[in-house]
């Protein structure tokens, strides 16, 4: 399956990365060590060895440097040889490819393709975990299928009534509203208003309210979204306009959430989630937290078995529905961004 190579891709949590200690992860299929230098700068090398393939992530920092700590060779941070211990000539050309890194809104994020591309306003607007605004609870998975199958799903909210039946307590609203899809800069737009109910665990009141949500599904694969809970009527009277934050009744909540291509057919999947600080607390986080833990469990038993099925049909194709139109719409721009740079059709399959 066809990736974007020229996109910030979530590489880790800020937080998981240790000054001075590598870290190894793979994106489209490559190997790639992250690390804090001693003076706090971020550094992403390809996590291989020139000499003999070893990972550099089993190595140590020294300084700016990163040391293989197999037979010791020196890496300065943007992947040149400094160094063969017991060896003066060092081969001018010689090193490891480096990549354009960003520490931005509690992510890592490694930009994959061609590096005079890579523009830090390209960077999706995702809500860090420690922005005070919001009390949010965070967590990753791993999974055995290919990222686009999990872009697919988080594109198309119809599957909520059927996997996400006891989770999120999805009725049949979500099949039964579908979303307007809107194009966006590098991404789609899918926001809906759910009619006015009463008695689900999104409403605290005891009239029924009108529940906005909306989010921007945004290339390589990161989705950002906030809902809120609305005075019945609200829809009718806003029309295509977009309701203020503030005007919430209740209920304010984000998620950012991140699919991160790590090779053919593997993917991992970041997300944060939890109210706003005024329309919550940190009961209310885990509360959220214990529900989305349930709710993309359920996701990944689908999709795997799914990613199993495909993997067993010869020439796979899809016949889409009415609802998969924000899929269709962004495969598209997929396709296109990858066919921007040819070397793109060759990342993971
Ligand atoms: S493999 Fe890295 S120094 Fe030998
Ligand atoms: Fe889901």
């Amino acid at each position: 399956m066809t990736h974007v190579r020229n996109a910030w891709h979530v590489a880790a949590w800020s937080c998981d990365i240790a000054a001075e200690k590598p870290f190894a992860i793979s994106i489209l299929g490559e190997p790639v060590v992250i690390w804090r230098s001693a003076s706090g700068a971020i550094r992403a090398l390809e996590d291989r060895c020139i000499h003999r393939l070893a990972p550099l992530s089993l190595g140590r920092c020294e300084g700016e440097n990163l040391r293989c700590l197999y037979h010791g060779l020196l890496f300065a941070p943007d992947g040149g040889l400094l160094e063969i211990p017991g060896q003066d000539l060092i081969p001018p050309k010689a090193g490891v490819r480096s990549y354009p890194v960003a520490d931005r809104h509690d992510w890592i994020w490694v930009w994959m393709g061609d590096p005079a591309l890579a523009d830090e306003a390209l960077i999706p607007p995702a809500v860090g975990t420690s922005d005070p605004d919001w009390i949010l609870g965070y967590g990753q998975l791993d999974y055995a299928a290919d990222a686009r199958l999990i872009c697919d799903n988080l594109l198309d909210f119809s599957h909520l009534p059927y996997v996400h039946a006891q989770s999120f307590q999805a009725g049949p609203e979500f099949a039964a509203n579908p979303p307007k899809i809107t194009p966006v800069e590098r991404g789609v737009r899918v926001t809906r208003w759910l009619p006015a109910d009463v008695g689900n665990w999104r409403n605290p009141h005891d009239v029924p309210v009108e529940v906005y949500q909306t989010y921007d599904f945004l290339v390589p694969g990161v989705l950002l979204m906030w809902s809120a809970n609305y005075p019945e009527g609200t829809a009718a009277r806003l029309g295509d306009a977009i309701p203020a934050m503030d005007d919430a009744l209740s209920g304010l909540n984000f998620t950012s959430q991140a699919v991160t291509s790590t090779g053919p057919g593997t993917a991992r999947y970041y997300f944060s989630w939890g109210p706003h600080c005024r329309h919550g607390d940190a009961a209310k986080r885990d509360g959220m937290m214990k529900m989305a833990g349930l709710a993309f469990a359920e996701d990944k038993t689908m999709i795997e078995a799914q990613q199993r099925v495909i993997a067993m049909t010869p020439d796979p194709k899809v016949m889409p529905t009415a609802h998969d139109r924000g899929v269709t719409l962004y495969n598209r721009l997929v396709e296109k961004l990858a066919r921007h740079n040819p070397s793109e059709l060759e990342s993971a399959a």
